[in-house]
């Protein structure tokens, strides 16, 4: 089927930008815990982004990831001192992009380009100016004005009127395949980037179609 694509959104963490770089530092305060604590950083975090919209009870993205690291730490028993938890969250400001981030957004500058992010607007502009993108993007949308997160419709709803682009024609990307599930619900084309090469998801969706990285981008869609 041909694809009339007039806008690319991104994912940001996790697709643009690397949540397990986090594990460096966290291995520099825990020796040989870094891993575990990244991961179980991030597991937490998502979770609870989840449980607080289900519960009505937002809290930005800032919060929940701060309040993810002290769940996480608790359960490895780790001492989180406060040092610690400032120097945490001050490196989730800076994550790593994955390395082909600028090339790939770079080569579709024909088109909008765009994240739509759970971030809080302070985390986004950190992360999305750590990485120098911002020439290469039109608009960094955060959930943080609805008080919801992802995978609620709404916040998918928030791009089509902010880009002036019908929701058919924008191709999402994302390497979280609850949240390619979530906008390809909502009716974008949902492109996976299955970087980790992870078996997909029993969720009743599938991606229009699955990369490895974010290089082929524009071929995938008849581009
Ligand atoms: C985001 C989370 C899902 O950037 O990674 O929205």
């Amino acid at each position: 089927m041909a694809h009339d694509i007039r806008a690319w959104v991104f994912d940001a963490y996790g697709t643009l930008f690397d949540v397990y770089s986090i594990r460096a530092e966290c291995e520099k305060l825990y020796p040989g815990k870094g891993d575990q604590l990244s991961r179980l950083w991030r597991d937490k975090q998502l979770e609870y982004t989840w449980l607080r919209s289900l519960m009505d009870r937002y809290q930005d993205f800032e919060q929940v990831t701060l309040d993810a690291l002290r769940a996480a730490s608790r359960a490895l028993s780790l001492s989180a001192s406060h040092d610690n938890e400032k120097q945490l969250m001050q490196a989730y400001l800076v994550l790593q992009p994955f390395s082909e981030v600028t090339q790939a957004l770079s080569r579709l500058a024909r088109k909008k380009r765009a994240i739509l992010s759970n971030g809080s607007p302070r985390m986004l502009n950190a992360a999305v100016e750590y990485a120098g993108l911002q020439d290469l993007l039109d608009a960094v949308i955060s959930v943080d004005s609805l008080r919801i997160f992802k995978p609620h419709p709404s916040v998918y709803a928030l791009v089509p009127p902010h880009l002036g682009v019908d929701k058919e024609q924008i191709g999402f990307v994302s390497s979280n395949y609850w949240d390619v599930c979530g906008a390809a619900a909502f009716g974008f084309n949902a492109v996976w980037i299955n970087r980790a090469k992870n078996p997909p998801e029993e969720l009743g969706i599938t991606p229009v179609a699955t990369l490895s990285t974010l290089n082929d981008l524009a071929d995938v869609l008849g581009d």
